[in-house]
């Protein structure tokens, strides 16, 4: 038996320890926003936040999350500003990517406060979205940045 807390809520899992994080999340708790697609770390589909920080949960056990916090799209307040800069710019096309890529986008915006444009176009380059909203994301990634910045500057 295994303890995470997912999106704020305690959860005991009765799994294999080596079971991937990201079937934890899909078939034993139900939250199909997290989604597979190269199951090797490399397109970033499955992204949550462990401890606040991005992880690929395709390459995540079970036994390595335990105790810790796991995020969802679903855990991220909606006024945050990575949503709301999402919905201004209407980012997604079919959607399939999108939890995963607004969770990296928030680890990122946490790591890196006052990117340069390069900076935002590496971190957005390094997820795969197969609609090709990549130009959408930057835009509202760099209206988030600015959102945040304002707000720290009263
Ligand atoms: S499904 Fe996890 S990184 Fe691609
Ligand atoms: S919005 Fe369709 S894969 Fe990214």
């Amino acid at each position: 038996m295994f303890s995470l807390t997912v999106n704020g809520e305690k959860r005991e899992i009765e799994a294999a320890a080596d079971t991937p994080l990201l079937w934890v999340l899909r078939d034993t708790l139900g939250i199909t926003s997290v989604k597979y697609t190269c199951g090797v770390g490399e397109c970033g589909m499955c992204t949550v936040l462990m401890n606040g920080t991005a992880q690929r949960s395709c390459v995540i056990t079970l036994e390595e999350s335990a105790g810790s916090s796991i995020t969802t799209i679903e855990g991220l307040p909606d006024e945050h500003p990575i949503k709301q800069a999402w919905i201004e710019h209407q980012v997604p096309q079919c959607g399939y990517c999108q939890p995963g890529i607004m969770l990296q986008a928030v680890d990122f915006l946490t790591r890196v406060p006052n990117p340069t444009e390069t900076q935002i176009n590496q971190a957005m380059d390094d997820v795969i979205c197969r609609c090709g909203s990549h130009a959408r994301m930057k835009v509202a990634l760099k209206d988030a940045v600015n959102t945040l910045n304002q707000k720290q500057g009263g």
